[in-house]
């Protein structure tokens, strides 16, 4: 292919962006976009503060632009997400108890309903684990509610939309370490009781390295019976920058169950990491190193 969603679609996998609706008017943006992609994430217009700003009072105007900009163009919508600690809209923050799990569990139901039908797959849960040694939980408001609050909103997911595949999705889980082995026994405890989970999501905000578990910590999540996703993929400029955006690329398709890549922006100007130029896409719009590397690791083989 000659470029990065048909690339991919050959191997049977989709290539995304993470889209920010606010950006959808620069016609630079918007022609890589619709060129270059066949998912898109949107960037913050799903998550809890923007589609339910009050209790109760949802608005899905920017995230149905970001559902209708995908859709239009023949790609996959991944939502992006359901409950997440960080992002709470200000009503819920001070929330707590039976009162706050009522709350994020409606919220789940409310959203994937609304969604229902269009979302290829769901970040039920972002980040819901603690950075560092211990495999556990992070703390929040969310986990207070009781720890079974993650495999409540997955039932919730599955019951508002059954089409949709329901992932869990964190960061720093980029190889076989003490964080990504919490959610490891998480989703093998999920799948032996029949909670209904069907994707892990490794964001993989990348720094000039990648751990040499990258591709095997993936393939056990793999073998637990669920897909895996790369779901934010962005990495540090530096010497490495394009062979570990190679490296990524080529350790998803060595495992059949790793059913796509997104990057989480378009041009280096669109990032997150201001500064870090960690994208495929120069601030002109030109393909950088990055992009060539990518597309010729879909290609091989
Ligand atoms: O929309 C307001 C605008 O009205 C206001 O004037 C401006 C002032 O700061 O803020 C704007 O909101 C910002 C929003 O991005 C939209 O640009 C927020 O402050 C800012 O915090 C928010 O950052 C987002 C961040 O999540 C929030 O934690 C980033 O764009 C987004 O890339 C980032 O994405 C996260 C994933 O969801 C989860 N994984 C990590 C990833 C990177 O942090």
């Amino acid at each position: 292919g000659t470029t990065l969603g048909a690339s991919a679609a050959e191997k049977g996998r989709y290539f995304g962006a993470a889209i920010a609706g606010g950006r959808l008017g620069d016609s630079t943006y918007t022609r890589i976009l619709r060129t270059e992609f066949n998912s898109v994430t949107a960037e913050n217009e799903m998550k809890w503060d923007a589609t339910e700003p009050q209790q109760g009072q949802f608005n899905y105007t920017n995230g149905d632009r970001i559902l209708n900009e995908g859709l239009s163009n023949g790609s996959k919508v991944r939502g992006h997400a359901l409950l997440w600690h960080n992002q709470e809209p200000q009503w819920a923050r001070s929330m707590e108890g039976s009162a706050l799990r009522n709350a994020a569990i409606n919220h789940v139901t409310q959203v994937a309903t609304h969604y229902k039908g269009k979302i290829h797959s769901w970040d039920v849960v972002n980040e819901a684990f603690a950075d560092g040694g211990s495999g556990g939980r992070r703390d929040s408001n969310l986990q207070r509610t009781g720890n079974d609050w993650i495999e409540a909103a997955f039932r919730a997911a599955r019951n508002a939309d059954p089409g949709a595949k329901l992932c869990y999705n964190d960061y720093n889980t980029d190889g076989i370490n003490a964080k990504s082995t919490g959610i490891y026994n998480m989703v093998r405890d999920f799948k032996s009781r029949g909670v209904p989970i069907d994707c892990v999501g490794f964001q993989s905000h990348l720094g000039t390295t990648i751990d040499s578990t990258y591709q095997a910590n993936l393939q056990r999540f793999a073998d637990l019976g669920v897909d895996v996703q790369i779901t934010e993929l962005d990495v540090a400029q530096g010497g490495n920058q394009a062979n570990i955006y190679a490296a990524v690329t080529r350790a998803c398709l060595a495992v059949s169950r790793c059913t796509g890549i997104t990057v989480w922006g378009i041009r280096d100007t669109d990032s997150w990491r201001t500064g870090e130029n960690p994208l495929l896409f120069d601030g002109s719009g030109n393909k950088k190193a990055a992009y060539t590397a990518v597309l010729n690791a879909l290609n091989a083989g």
